[in-house]
């Protein structure tokens, strides 16, 4: 475990536990709860009973993960009954909708402190109140105001980290609540991300992952003329670092240049993930996405061409307002176009205060099962079929530690994202070791260390 604590075990105030909820942002959003909570001295624990604090970070982009949430903090009612000096928090992006608070204040007062997504480093202010003032707390930002300033990670891993570059989002995809509860674009300075990165490969970090929910946009909010290309030629050159991913990009900004820079640099990852939420070019243009069906199989072929054993994931909404069965069908047809290692697929999600949510035609959940279904069968079909061909062939894996399912194997991945477990003794967590696939099934890798 990386732990930024230096506190010794005399100085321990108590146990904390941070229960997440949603994307990668969430999930580093987080690890920052945590190194401001260790720096106060709490320590980890993950039984919530003993814990002094729990702070729940909340994802609001579907339904059921708001359903989630509210389960969870109901739930935490009878832990404040057994400890009432239990601390309970909740951020995150469900707490920047007023009607949530609202409902937080009136039905949840165990609640002691709520804050927002562009507040999270006022945690440290807010967890001192807290403990004085016996009502909520409630400190949410509209914006992100003045310099945000960075504070301590907990990491999960030694060598593996999440790197914020840009936050926010400007696209407003009729479907998507996160431009309103994650706001406006806005990059991070260039000598920021690069003197982060460098500090974590000192640490012993080997492998960043530049988060933002647009990584395309980078660059695009400051005078100078950089951009995504630019930053991942300036952290290709950090010695010592050996793999860069990124999360997410926006198919409709996805340059050529992008695609050359990605082929001749050396840390950058050939895993390309390029949510395409539906194949129809009507849906597409209800959905405010910015390009057509042929826009985005053109940039599977170009990606295909200049790296033919890249990895290529997405993300699919099925049932969005007004989709026919020829819209869908649509969908499946570029689904084996693409050829798709991956694809993460949800039932369409109506959040109030978007556009789609308005739309007339909605459609019932049933259809919108039986097409996720379909489609995931289809998925499943072609992520086995991609995976069987790996099988011979060996790999480069950068190792990640035991697997969790079988702690005689290890667990590493691709440079293209795939999950390998392989037979070696431990050790090799943190280095590129070369593994044989033996094996393969449509969402994991099996195989030995090559000597
Ligand atoms: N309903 C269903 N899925 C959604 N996503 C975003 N908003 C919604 C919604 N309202 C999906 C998109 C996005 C992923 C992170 O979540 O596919 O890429
Ligand atoms: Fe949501 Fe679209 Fe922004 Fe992604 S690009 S966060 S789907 S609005």
């Amino acid at each position: 475990m990386a732990e930024n604590n230096q506190n010794e075990d005399k100085n321990i105030k108590g146990f904390y536990r941070t229960i997440t909820y949603g994307c990668q942002m969430n999930e580093h959003d987080s690890e920052k709860l945590a190194g401001v909570l260790q720096n106060e001295g709490y320590q980890p624990t993950t039984e919530l009973e003993k814990a002094d604090i729990i702070v729940l970070n909340t994802c609001c982009v579907r339904e059921n993960a708001e359903l989630k949430v509210y389960g969870k903090v109901g739930s935490l009612k009878e832990y404040k009954r057994e400890n009432p000096d239990l601390l309970i928090g909740i951020c995150g992006c469900m707490m920047q909708q007023e009607e949530v608070v609202q409902e937080i204040k009136e039905k949840y007062s165990h609640v002691d402190m709520v804050f927002g997504t562009h507040n999270i480093h006022e945690f440290p202010r807010l967890l001192k109140e807290a403990k004085e003032v016996p009502k909520t707390l409630i400190d949410v930002w509209e914006e992100k105001e003045g310099l945000i300033p960075d504070l301590p990670s907990r990491r999960e891993s030694d060598h593996k980290a999440w790197v914020t570059i840009i936050y926010g989002c400007n696209n407003f995809c009729t479907y998507c609540i996160v431009p309103y509860v994650r706001g406006r674009e806005k990059s991070r300075p260039v000598k920021d991300i690069v003197s982060e990165v460098e500090k974590l490969v000192e640490e012993g970090v080997k492998e960043v992952t530049l988060l933002g929910q647009n990584v395309n946009s980078y660059g695009h909010d400051f005078d100078k003329n950089i951009d995504f290309a630019d930053l991942l030629k300036e952290l290709d050159q950090i010695k010592g670092l050996a793999r860069i991913r990124y999360m997410t990009s926006h198919p409709r900004d996805f340059t050529n240049d992008l695609i050359d820079t990605i082929a001749n640099t050396e840390k950058v990852c050939q895993h390309f993930h390029l949510p395409i939420q539906s194949g129809s070019d009507r849906i597409l243009k209800e959905m405010n996405r910015g390009y057509s069906q042929t826009e985005y199989l053109n940039l599977v072929k170009n990606i295909r061409k200049k790296m033919p054993d890249a990895a290529i994931s997405t993300d699919i909404i099925v049932g969005f307002p007004g989709e026919t069965e020829e819209d869908f069908a649509e969908t499946l047809k570029v689904v084996k176009e693409a050829r798709f290692d991956m694809a993460y697929t949800f039932k369409y999600s109506q959040r109030s205060g978007t556009p789609a949510a308005e739309m007339k035609e909605q459609i019932t959940e049933e259809v919108k099962k039986a097409r996720l279904q379909r489609l995931m069968d289809l998925q499943s079909t072609i992520s086995d079929e991609k995976n069987q061909s790996l099988v011979g062939k060996t790999v480069e894996v950068f190792g990640e530690g035991e697997s969790k399912k079988d702690e005689d194997k290890q667990m590493g991945r691709t440079r293209t994202n795939k999950i390998v477990i392989f037979n070696s003794d431990s050790g090799l967590t943190g280095e590129l070791i070369s593994v044989k696939i033996n094996k393969a099934t449509s969402w994991t890798l099996f195989g030995d260390l090559v000597k």
